[in-house]
């Protein structure tokens, strides 16, 4: 949450006290340098030692409850019937409203499921916009995404509270075009990661209900980040302002057939799950679950995640949690508007995202600019953010390069992990990189694997940029 200052000021504030830590460093420009090198200019190939800030994502990364640790120790740990598992069906009916639930090892184990079950080759998945995860699977069986998000909602300056809506007209373009019958089902995604963290309103998630309706589609809807999502629709959506972000998740989860999420992000712990109401869909899944993942009363995860998930679940809906990093990436965001830094407007969830395009606009889309911006970054501060742009889309059938449509710098704000303090040094060395920009140069691959190449995939820096960058670092700043 956030608390107004006698000053009129707003600051994000932590409803929580550091009952334990973990210690982290930052090491001097040279080894930052150095270390980058060794990761092939990739940020996910850091090793965390090397690491002051670990922005790279929200994912797995939270900091758990006391609660939720409790939950760890209390897990009932069986191959199959544990009434740890129970417990977690309980709150997701609680909270979420379905009657049945599965757990996945994580998100996308829970893309493989579904898109195993309902997709055939040939068909086409309209979405709001994709993820990274969810294109490779559904892909992998044969049909292509079609991204049907309003004109506009990549602009990154923007003042559209929704960006993560979809074109109820475009879905209708589709099906006319491709035949219902063609339309494995329709996605939507919360907080809508990859355009920034935007997103969604529940009116249009009603509009797009009401096509399926109309059409007899499969609505499905990828809930990784709902309570970031419900947090901003009770911000910024109309009637939903006396509602509580509890109220609000139950209504979206009331309008699709089919709801999954990765359980790394809101729940704070490692794994995911499928659920619904509807029990013939469930019950195409369940079958494959055992041979994917795990029995049905693990699904792939630990009991001891399953206890601590049970207690998230609960917890996730608490404003204090839903908008602890809503509030923080407001502030970030504001904050680097004061000196024009080209930021994604408005503030959304998950993470701030810097426009590499605009932030370093002589680098051609050819040559990365939002990864170089994301080692540049590195480079200047010690802190790991991840590359969304075009080195996180995979190359076509003929091995051309597919461009991003946009080019993102993400800086992720992992649930209830850093302060202010952290977020103003960022600010710094943004600020400090900005004005040293012309010095950051493209990259090229040396090494790319076929499929989500961004999480292994090799780079270099096209001329000696790094070193320049370190060079005028030493000079400004020192050596550290
Ligand atoms: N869907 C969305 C919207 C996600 O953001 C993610 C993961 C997944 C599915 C896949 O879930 O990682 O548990 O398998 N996002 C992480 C990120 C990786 O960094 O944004 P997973």
């Amino acid at each position: 949450m956030s608390i107004k200052l006698s000053s009129g000021k707003e600051i994000p504030i932590e409803m929580h006290k550091t009952r334990m830590i973990q210690k982290i460093s930052l090491i001097p420009v040279e080894e930052r340098l150095k270390a980058i090198g060794e990761a092939g200019y990739n940020t996910f190939l850091l090793k965390t030692k090397d690491i002051f800030l670990d922005m790279l994502t929200d994912s797995g990364v939270n900091a758990m409850s006391d609660n939720q640790f409790a939950g760890m120790i209390r897990a009932d740990d069986a191959y199959a019937g544990s009434m740890t598992f129970y417990e977690f069906a309980d709150a997701v009916k609680d909270v979420l409203g379905y009657k049945h639930v599965m757990n996945t090892h994580q998100g996308r184990a829970a893309e493989h499921l579904i898109a195993k079950v309902f997709i055939k080759s040939g068909d086409v998945v309209p979405t709001n916009y994709h993820f990274t995860t969810t294109k490779a699977h559904i892909e992998l069986q044969g049909a292509p995404v079609l991204e049907i998000y309003y004109d506009g909602a990549l602009e990154t300056e923007s003042t559209n509270l929704f960006k993560g809506n979809m074109d109820p007209q475009k879905l209708k373009n589709i099906i006319k075009k491709y035949g219902k019958e063609k339309i494995a089902f329709v996605r939507m995604e919360a907080t809508t990661n990859l355009i920034g963290g935007q997103p969604f309103s529940i009116a249009n998630l009603k509009e797009i209900r009401q096509i399926c309706n109309e059409n007899g589609l499969l609505l499905v809807i990828d809930g990784s980040l709902i309570c970031e999502n419900a947090y901003l629709v009770m911000q910024r959506e109309r009637g939903y302002q006396s509602k509580t972000v509890a109220e609000i998740v139950r209504e979206i989860c009331s309008i699709p057939d089919l709801f999954y999420m990765s359980g790394r992000k809101n729940t704070s712990v490692r794994g995911g799950c499928i659920a619904t109401n509807n029990k013939e869909l469930f019950d195409k899944i369940r079958p494959w679950l055992p041979v994917y993942e795990g029995f049905y009363t693990y699904g792939g995860m630990s009991m001891r995640e399953i206890g601590a998930m049970a207690v998230g679940v609960r917890e996730m809906v608490d404003p204090t949690v839903a908008g602890c990093s809503v509030e923080q990436i407001k502030y970030f965001v504001n904050r680097l508007l004061e000196t024009q830094i080209p930021v994604v407007t408005p503030p959304g969830g998950l993470a701030c995202h810097l426009d590499a395009t605009k932030f370093l606009p002589h680098i051609p889309q050819s040559q990365y600019p939002a990864g170089a911006l994301s080692a540049a970054l590195y480079i200047a501060s010690g802190i790991r953010s991840m590359e969304r742009g075009t080195v996180s889309m995979d190359r076509d059938k003929e091995g051309k390069e597919v461009m991003a449509d946009v080019e993102l710098t993400r800086i992720a704000l992992p649930r209830r992990v850093y302060s202010i303090s952290h977020i103003e040094y960022a600010i710094d060395r943004i600020n400090w990189l900005y004005k040293h920009r012309d010095l950051v140069k493209g990259l090229k691959f040396v090494w790319e694997p076929p499929v989500l190449r961004f999480f292994d995939g090799r780079m270099e820096p096209i001329g000696d940029w790094g070193r320049n960058l370190t060079e005028a670092f030493k000079k400004e700043v020192g050596n550290n």
